[in-house]
């Protein structure tokens, strides 16, 4: 039987109907959510990102700015952005598209954004609250991976989870969040030797690499909950995600479609952290 899927798209339909219920009584208050989003160049992927994450903010209630700056921006400039929005009362998350431009120190511009709008969750306070078990904000996309599992009460304790890609905005805080529900988690990355040995053993399998179709059904413990991370385009023009779909559904227990699996979860869950940021405003 082929597995169950993993709809992000009827998750988030959920949860953004949540949202603006909550997001309209904080607004009733005189506090209504307010996301700026900063976007440097024209890398198509990352201008399709933002639109959608803006939208998304229209579609809930929220008060929302999209910045776009040339490539060619200095790092000063954008810092001095960013003092700016930290300062403004209207706005409770800021987020800065990744990748930035070469000329750009990631880590100095993730630093300048006050921890209390990193909706993100990149700051290196919000990094080590997460690391040692009290997170303010959950970086979007994994935490939208365990809502995903939370959503069809997976038995996390005692489970063992396997990351494929170690990256700061994926795997690592994945592993946190999942050791922190009570797995035993490995996290594998580009070296890691005999890639399929671990997969296989793995009862939550979370792929986040950027490589089309690397994980193939072979590599997939039967019964297993998949959960595809990346979003590929293909030659012809297709999406598609790390994991080979098509042979890992007759396998997996669950498993994620791409698109419609993370990438909506991934919106929604930034529209969680900003409002959850707007509700600490009002108790201020
Ligand atoms: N680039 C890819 N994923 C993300 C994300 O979750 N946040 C930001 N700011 N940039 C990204």
């Amino acid at each position: 039987m082929p597995a169950q899927l993993l709809d992000g798209n009827t998750l988030s339909k959920k949860l953004r109907a949540e949202i603006t219920a909550r997001a309209a009584i904080v607004t009733a208050k005189g506090v209504r959510p307010g996301l700026a989003v900063i976007v440097i160049g024209d890398n198509p992927a990352s201008q399709v990102y933002v639109r959608n994450k803006v939208k998304a903010c229209e579609d809930v209630g929220f008060y929302s700015v999209l910045e776009r700056y040339p490539a060619e921006l200095g790092e000063d400039e954008l810092l001095a952005r960013i003092a700016l929005l930290n300062a403004d009362p209207k706005i409770h998350g800021i987020l800065v598209q990744l990748p930035l431009p070469d000329h750009i120190a990631t880590e100095r511009v993730l630093e300048a954004i006050a921890p209390e709008k990193d909706v993100d969750g990149f700051h290196i306070a919000n990094a080590g609250a997460l690391m040692v078990g009290h997170p303010e904000f959950k970086p979007c996309t994994p935490y939208g991976c365990m809502k995903m599992l939370e959503s069809i009460d997976y038995p996390i304790r005692g489970a063992r989870a396997v990351i494929v890609g170690a990256s700061n905005i994926v795997g690592k805080p994945m592993a946190m969040l999942l050791l922190q529900a009570g797995a035993t988690v490995t996290i594998c990355n580009s070296k890691t030797r005999d890639l399929a040995h671990h997969t296989k053993d793995a009862d939550i399998l979370v792929v986040a690499t950027g490589k089309p179709k690397m994980i193939s059904g072979d590599m997939v413990k039967n019964g297993s909950v998949v959960i595809d991370v990346g979003i590929n385009r293909l030659p012809d023009g297709k999406l598609c995600g790390d994991v080979d779909f098509d042979a890992a559904k007759y396998i997996a227990g669950w498993i994620t479609p791409v698109p419609g699996g993370v990438g909506p979860m991934t919106i929604t869950m930034l529209l969680m952290n900003t409002l959850e940021a707007a509700e600490k405003a009002v108790k201020k």
